[in-house]
């Protein structure tokens, strides 16, 4: 099978071609990805010399590029996104840039292109937030999306449907949780807590910290991915989580007690504008139709990623003395 991946160089898209090109060897993937901030390419070096492997830098909202890139390809995944909701509070210029009009880019080039199955890469924030005891969400949740970034998600969704509905493209598409493991990019929540701490700095929480969120293991999202392509029913959408629900104040005192840390590391600081009170994933359809369920634990999956960070400084390091430094400083003023 050939496949396009985009957004391969970012944390999630890495991850999978890592994992897509250890189990099937045979498979030959394209990765395209911008490199924007969070485009890594120090997370492919194990991979970077495999013949089955090509990189191409480059825009998914180039036509001309993506129209040549889906010739004689069997499937688009599609993770290249702009993924923080704290950008997209201060702009969301290029989240509805590349979410929304990347996206269809992509859908126009595969539907040019006969036979090409296209796997749309979401998240749960496109159902809103849930009060602390809503049933959580699942595929019959209405959209509901409230900040900026999960809005251009939602868009996206609503547009890869319509694709199947109007012009019968073999779609699926995936809805998950927040994702942690190796090669997240060190301004989410879980690489930020931890390599602020391996620097001896404050962690910065928002508001009260009781936001909820349902954690999963990367691996297990990428494991899901492969479900849902292998084994999912074309046009449907599938819920992904990690059945870990936490506080962002719960997960805090993991970290610190993990890393050797006193609750005095903790720097309160302003909510998040519109923050989202909690996310949760109801996974009853993946696991009856595609009998898929997380297998990492989050004791494990957390000292694991702990470890990855404490074992891998110069990854890290490289990037918050880089832009991102600098990124930070200009819009947050620290
Ligand atoms: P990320 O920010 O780490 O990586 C995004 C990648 O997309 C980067 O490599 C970036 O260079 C690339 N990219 C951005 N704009 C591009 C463009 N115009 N053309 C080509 N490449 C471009 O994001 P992530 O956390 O790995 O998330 C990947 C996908 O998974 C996204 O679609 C996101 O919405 C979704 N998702 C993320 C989570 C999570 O917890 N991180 C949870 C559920 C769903
Ligand atoms: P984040 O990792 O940005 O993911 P998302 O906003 O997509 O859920 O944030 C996870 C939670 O952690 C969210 O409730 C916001 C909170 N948070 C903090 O308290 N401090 C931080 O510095 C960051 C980045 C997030």
């Amino acid at each position: 099978m050939k496949i396009l991946v985009t957004g391969g160089a970012g944390f999630i898209g890495s991850n999978f071609i890592n994992y897509w090109l250890e189990k099937y060897s045979n498979d030959k993937i394209i990765n395209l990805d911008i490199l924007t901030y969070a485009g890594n390419l120090d997370n492919l070096k194990t991979i970077e010399s495999n013949p089955n492997y090509t990189f191409v830098k480059g825009d998914i909202c180039d036509e001309r590029l993506v129209n040549e890139l889906v010739k004689n390809i069997d499937l688009i995944v599609h993770f290249a996104a702009e993924s923080h909701v704290d950008r997209s509070v201060v702009s969301c210029e290029d989240f509805i840039r590349t979410n929304v009009n990347g996206t269809r880019v992509l859908l126009d080039a595969a539907k040019n292109n006969k036979g090409i199955r296209f796997h749309h890469i979401s998240t749960d924030e496109v159902f809103g937030s849930l009060g602390f005891s809503d049933p959580k969400f699942n595929e019959f949740t209405p959209y509901n999306p409230k900040s900026p970034y999960s809005a251009s998600k939602a868009a996206s969704d609503h547009l890869v449907r319509a694709y199947f509905h109007t012009h019968k493209l073999p779609i699926t598409i995936s809805n998950c949780s927040n994702n942690y493991g190796e090669y997240q990019f060190p301004e989410k929540l879980i690489p930020l807590f931890v390599t602020n701490l391996l620097e001896g700095k404050k962690i910065p929480l928002y508001g009260d910290g009781k936001n909820v969120r349902d954690w999963i293991y990367v691996g297990d999202h990428n494991r899901g991915v492969d479900c849902v392509i292998r084994k999912g029913r074309i046009g449907e959408t599938y819920c992904l989580g990690g059945g870990n629900e936490l506080s962002n104040s719960e997960i805090t005192s993991i970290i610190l007690n993990l890393l050797g840390f006193g609750e005095e590391m903790i720097e309160y600081v302003s909510d998040r504008p519109g923050h989202d009170l909690r996310y949760a994933i109801d996974i009853t359809k993946v696991e009856r139709d595609l009998n898929w369920y997380p297998e990492v634990d989050f004791d494990a999956g957390i000292k694991h990623t702990i470890n990855w960070y404490k074992n891998n400084k110069e990854w890290w390091q490289k990037i918050k003395s880089g832009e991102y430094r600098n990124y930070y400083r200009r819009q947050y003023g620290t």
